[in-house]
């Protein structure tokens, strides 16, 4: 069942947050679905309810013109019909103006992002603004950012753009958007730290303290970047190097200051290129296209279980069944 982003941070506001999952292909939504139904092997295997959980679906536009938008898509509407256990928000990753409105008159997402962040405040401001309208006249929820992630090798220059607390409660009361991706330590990718950077907790507690009581925020770049999947992969013939994340504690913390969405595209890509290299470097005479593809769809699910439950929504999705029927 496709939700709104809306109902999702109501139910997990302070307690738990949800995981906002990247994908770009079709084995990357078949080991989301049955990760977050805690089915490891196949499509058919009954779901666990112990670690179950809601998710959002997320889409780049980079994601939406891989091949078509339309296949992905379609993808997810065959995914909701094979998985109809699934409760999942379907939601556009940093999103243009233009591709915004694309999404929105769509009536397939029920979420999209606005990612105005890179504009000074008051054009930022504008286009948020706009978008909010369009969005809500059709139902649709906004997540804006305000501040700008990345820069954090940069030390002193990337505090400046870390998210201002002040700027955030005006943004937020002048735009209407839904939710806001706050500017916190973390940036996209393998290599988020050096030295003794780190998540700028600090920080979220001060922009907790500005908003309104009950107003979800969005953590960015907080894939984990475990040193498990990069060895993996370099030894299988990767060259990652330098690469840091945001320790998988966190997400539990930042939760209970108010995050209801963590975005984690980074680690899914970590899993994709680590079994696709084994598989291979371990089965040269085989070029069947299947063989890596079920080894990551279930190596995919099995860590989609991992992260629910360091997010603390593992085992969450009948809860929040009951709440949803209720609302
Ligand atoms: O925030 C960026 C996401 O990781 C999506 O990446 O634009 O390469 O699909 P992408
Ligand atoms: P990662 O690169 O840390 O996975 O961040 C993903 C993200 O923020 C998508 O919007
Ligand atoms: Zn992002």
């Amino acid at each position: 069942m496709i939700v709104s982003t809306r109902e999702l941070f109501k139910h997990c506001y302070g307690k738990y947050a949800i995981g906002a999952y990247n994908i770009n292909n079709l084995e990357q939504a078949v080991g989301l679905f049955r990760g977050n139904l805690g089915k490891i092997k196949s499509n058919a295997d009954p779901a666990n309810p112990q670690v179950s959980a809601p998710f959002i679906l997320q889409i780049s536009r980079g994601a939406r013109s891989y091949t078509d938008k339309r296949f992905l898509e379609a993808i997810i509407r065959a995914a909701e019909q094979v998985f109809p256990e699934a409760i999942f928000a379907v939601h556009l990753d940093h999103g243009t103006e233009e591709v915004c409105y694309d999404c929105i008159d769509s009536g397939f997402y029920t979420s999209v992002m606005i990612d105005a962040s890179h504009e000074p405040f008051e054009k930022n401001v504008e286009i948020t603004r706009r978008v909010v309208e369009r969005a809500h006249e059709k139902g649709v929820v906004v997540e804006a950012e305000l501040g700008q992630l990345g820069g954090v090798e940069e030390d002193v220059v990337a505090d400046v753009k870390l998210t201002d607390p002040d700027q955030a409660a005006e943004f937020v009361e002048r735009t209407g958007c839904d939710s806001l991706a706050v500017a916190i330590g973390t940036s996209h990718g393998v290599a988020k730290f050096t030295g003794t950077q780190g998540v700028r907790f600090d920080r979220l507690a001060e922009i907790q303290r500005r908003l309104p009581p009950g107003y979800p925020l969005v953590m960015h770049g907080a894939s984990a970047v475990p040193w498990e999947w990069v060895e993996r992969i370099n030894r299988a013939g990767g060259a990652l190097a330098n690469t840091s994340g945001v320790p998988e504690d966190h997400y539990f913390k930042a939760a209970q200051m108010g995050v209801c969405k963590i975005n984690i595209d980074t680690d899914g890509r970590l899993v994709w290129c680590a079994i696709y290299r084994e598989s291979f470097r371990d089965k040269p005479e085989d070029f069947d296209p299947r063989t890596p593809g079920k080894a990551f769809m279930a190596a995919y699910a099995e860590y989609i279980i991992h992260k629910n439950k360091m997010l603390g929504s593992a085992g969450k999705l009948e809860e929040v069944r009951r709440f949803l029927a209720q609302a």
